[in-house]
């Protein structure tokens, strides 16, 4: 079904596309693994992926999306009826249903530290005179990995996504967004203000910007490659279906650009928000930066150590809850067009169809995530084990098709004419981008994918 649907401007549907791709990937997940890899050595790295694969291959999913104009199923269905290739569509999909149902609960996470921020909950009990190491990494197991609250924060996520889904693309998704994302950045320019003027800030920088050749080895390729497809929402079928309601006018490779600029910005901000601040206040060992132990027991610390730590906290957990709402929505989103589109029900029962077994998944993702007792606090065997498999293997594997497709099996003029406008648009650069798309981006993936297949 051809979709008449479309954004209706170009400033929310860059909002809602940034919206997408910032999320707890570049809050949370950024920082740690440029801890855990080098530094300045992984952000090195992880430019030359964004560059290299991240930007080809958004521009092979938004000329997929656009010109198909339907699901991320239904746009192969409508480019090249009759063959199979529509399967590489039903990757996606599968792939962001299970990632929503685990990614929903970490969101309800947020809004849950929100709240206790807000409530003044969090900081309960904490006396900085005594010691206190194990404070916040005990509030962390009474808040979110125990007992039926993590559940009531998670189905609290969930109805915020349906009310915002059910108002549709243009008065849900865009609109949100186009208040969100501002908020966003004002936020993240806040604690950037603050964490530069602490103390030892520089050392915290230093590490953070100063790349160490050294340390680059293959972990820390795989690892940036993973977190480039994870950051910039690829290889989910987001960005095919979002690009769905792009205008036939927009300009895709200044779109694609300005989105992984955006999405790079805020990793970047994330970085010198957190690098500073655990040097300064002393906590930055690994431990304390793995996976959601920074935020939810790392960064708390900082809080409680801060006048007016209540707010701060807050301000804080209101960033990240903004960021996982804008996220969920569009991995939503790629099931809900994919219903609406392919079985021609509204959109409002297809919202519901979506997001209501989404109760009982998320909740059986919150009980083996919080309810097992061999899952350390500070590292989740489970949940980290799950989270590198989807972004170093399943993501990677998705995008590789859709560049094989895209770059291979559809018409020699198609890309060419969907990044020119059918030249329309004058853009030097679209013969790179089209090499890089049919030749580099297939076969660094598959490289780096088999090599990392092989270690696992
Ligand atoms: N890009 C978002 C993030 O970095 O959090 C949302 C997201 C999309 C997460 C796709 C995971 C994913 F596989």
């Amino acid at each position: 079904m051809a979709k008449d649907t479309t954004f209706s401007s170009k400033f929310g549907l860059i909002a809602a596309t940034v919206g997408s791709a910032v999320g707890l990937g570049n809050v949370w997940r950024f920082p740690s693994l440029a801890q855990e890899n080098g530094g300045g050595a992984f952000l090195l790295v992880y430019i030359c992926c964004i560059f290299i694969l991240g930007i080809p291959v958004m521009l092979a999913e938004f000329s997929l999306g656009r010109a198909g104009r339907s699901d991320s199923v239904g746009s192969f269905k409508n480019l090249t009826p009759g063959n199979k290739w529509w399967i590489a569509g039903c990757f996606g999909l599968v792939a962001s249903y299970l990632i929503l149902a685990f990614y929903m609960v970490v969101a309800g996470w947020t809004i849950e530290y929100l709240w206790q921020s807000i409530s003044g909950g969090l900081f309960e009990g904490f006396n900085s005179a005594s010691s206190q190491n194990t404070f916040f990494a005990d509030k962390m197991k009474s808040l979110i990995l125990s007992g039926s609250e993590p559940i009531f924060w998670t189905f609290a996520m969930i109805a915020l996504n349906l009310v915002i889904l059910l108002k549709g693309v243009k008065k849900g998704i865009e609109k949100i967004s186009n208040i969100l994302m501002p908020l966003l950045f004002v936020i993240l320019l806040i604690f950037c203000a603050v964490s530069l003027s602490l103390p030892n800030a520089s050392e915290g920088l230093k590490f953070f910007l100063t790349p160490d050749f050294d340390k680059i080895n293959s972990q820390v390729i795989v690892a940036a490659l993973g977190q480039a497809f994870f950051s910039l929402s690829l290889g989910m079928g987001i960005l095919v279906t979002y690009s769905s309601y792009f205008p036939k006018t927009t300009k895709m490779v200044r779109t694609s650009v300005t989105v992984t600029f955006l999405d790079f910005l805020v990793s970047v901000l994330m970085g010198i928000i957190i690098f500073p601040a655990v040097i300064s206040f002393g906590i930055s060992g690994s431990e304390n930066m793995a996976g959601m132990t920074l935020v939810f027991v790392t960064l708390p610390e900082i809080f409680a150590q801060m006048g007016g730590s209540q707010w701060w906290s807050a301000l804080f957990f209101l960033l990240l809850g903004v960021a996982a709402i804008t996220s969920t929505i569009s991995i939503a989103e790629v099931s809900i067009a994919f219903v609406h589109d392919r079985f021609r029900i509204s959109r409002k029962k297809a919202c519901f169809i979506v997001l209501l077994p989404l109760f009982l998944f998320s909740t059986l993702c919150s009980v083996s995530l919080t309810g097992v007792e061999w899952l350390q606090i500070a590292n989740l065997p489970l949940f980290d084990a799950l989270d590198k498999f989807t972004a170093n293997m399943v993501l990677p594997a998705s995008a590789l098709l859709i560049c094989l497709y895209v770059g291979w099996v559809l018409p020699k003029n198609f890309l060419k004419d969907e990044l020119t406008n059918y030249e329309t648009l004058r853009s030097p650069i679209t013969p790179v981008i089209l090499f890089l798309i049919k030749f580099v981006c297939p076969a660094l993936i598959a490289i780096i994918f088999l090599a990392n297949f092989i270690k696992i």
